[in-house]
């Protein structure tokens, strides 16, 4: 008889709706048959202008042979301060994705709320946590639908994730909506993963609401995607549960002294920002000249366009094969519509020749 290794695993990933992550250069490079610097990487939301040579030399500099502090001590006092907090407030993970996780593994909800469309960890993470996942779609303008929300923490949903920017729609919560949502009986995830290039932090609410978890990165506008460290900001007594449950080394040395430099150098990593939100809108004003390409207002590092007479499939490829990365979306509630990254200037450039190059050919 035939038998398999699966029979010793959860018998419910037999079906798993795996997460699609990007790729890394050298493997696009290779796939698409361009050297690496031809790519022009608009695909995953990264900042192309890459970390500062402060932070390369600090971890070059850095103890990688000593386990990183499991308390997270000077990171958690780094952050606090960058943040408007006090370091009781603060833990930090392996990316804000290692908060999703966290959070899922502290609550073991029955079922959570997913604000689609949406970034893709919550149901995804919810699934590995065995989470019934309810999604409440967005309204017109991708507005959160705030009373079906309700409904679905009346049904039984005890974690809310929502994004603000949202990604992939670029708009951010206003602060009345996180108001609604914080008097919900329900633990409220906010994740401000591109909250510096726009939209209002709701920092300034954890003092009066007790339900409410806000996740940030050094991912998109440190450029510190690669090193993988992201925190959560939330009540004392949530962060004390989640320091005890987190892997007590999860933040590495390198990523740890990564974030703190950055922190310290954060004027200089603003106009970093300041530059990739003004290419973001150069971007989209250019590329809205096609016609046949409209942008939905953003206030993150990347916009979304609806595809109007074309495939958005075929535009996405036909990118691909001049080494021009973008994300194209194959879900109902995002029929057509591709995710361009905010990049240098010269990442427009070359993005507008290669769309110009589809147009001709
Ligand atoms: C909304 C949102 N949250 C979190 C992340 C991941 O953050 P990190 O790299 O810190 O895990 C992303 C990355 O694309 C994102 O779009």
């Amino acid at each position: 008889m035939q038998t398999t290794p699966l029979r010793y695993l959860r018998a419910d990933f037999d079906d798993l709706e795996e997460y699609t992550p990007v790729k890394p250069l050298d493997v696009l490079a290779a796939e698409i048959g361009v050297p690496i610097e031809r790519l022009v990487k608009l695909d995953a939301n990264e900042n192309l202008y890459g970390p500062l040579p402060e932070i390369r030399e600090a971890i070059a500099r850095a103890d990688l042979h000593i386990y990183p502090d499991p308390g997270q001590t000077a990171l958690r006092e780094a952050i606090a301060g960058y943040a408007g907090v006090t370091p009781e407030q603060v833990v930090a993970g392996t990316g804000a994705d290692e908060l999703i996780d966290i959070v899922l593994r502290l609550t073991m909800p029955e079922a959570v709320v997913n604000v689609t469309p949406t970034f893709g960890m919550y149901q995804f993470l919810a699934q590995l946590g065995r989470a019934r996942v309810v999604d409440v779609p967005r309204l017109a303008g991708f507005a959160p639908d705030l009373k079906g929300i309700a409904d679905a923490v009346a049904g039984g949903a005890r974690v809310v994730f929502l994004t603000s920017p949202n990604n992939p729609t670029g708009n951010a919560l206003r602060p009345e909506e996180v108001d609604a949502l914080c008097e919900l009986d329900a633990l409220i995830v906010v994740d401000e993963a591109y909250i510096e290039f726009g939209g209002q932090t709701a920092t300034g609410k954890l003092a009066r609401y007790d339900n409410l978890i806000l996740l940030r990165t050094f991912s998109k506008w440190a450029a510190l995607a690669g090193l993988r460290v992201g925190y959560a900001l939330c009540h004392p007594e949530l962060a004390l549960r989640m320091m005890a449950i987190k892997q007590p080394y999860n933040v590495n040395v390198a990523a740890d002294v990564a974030a703190r430099v950055a922190i310290e150098h954060r004027g200089q990593i603003a106009e970093m920002v300041s530059a990739m939100v003004a290419e973001r809108d150069r971007m989209a004003r250019l590329v809205a000249e096609t016609g046949w390409l409209r942008p939905l207002p953003s206030e993150a590092n990347f916009v979304l366009f609806e595809v109007h007479g074309r495939s958005a499939l075929e535009v996405r490829d036909g990118l691909r094969r001049q080494g021009v990365l973008v994300r194209y979306y194959d879900r109902p509630d995002l029929r057509n519509y591709i995710r361009i990254s905010a990049g240098r200037p010269e990442d427009t450039d070359r993005l507008l020749a290669a769309l110009h190059h589809l147009e001709t050919a």
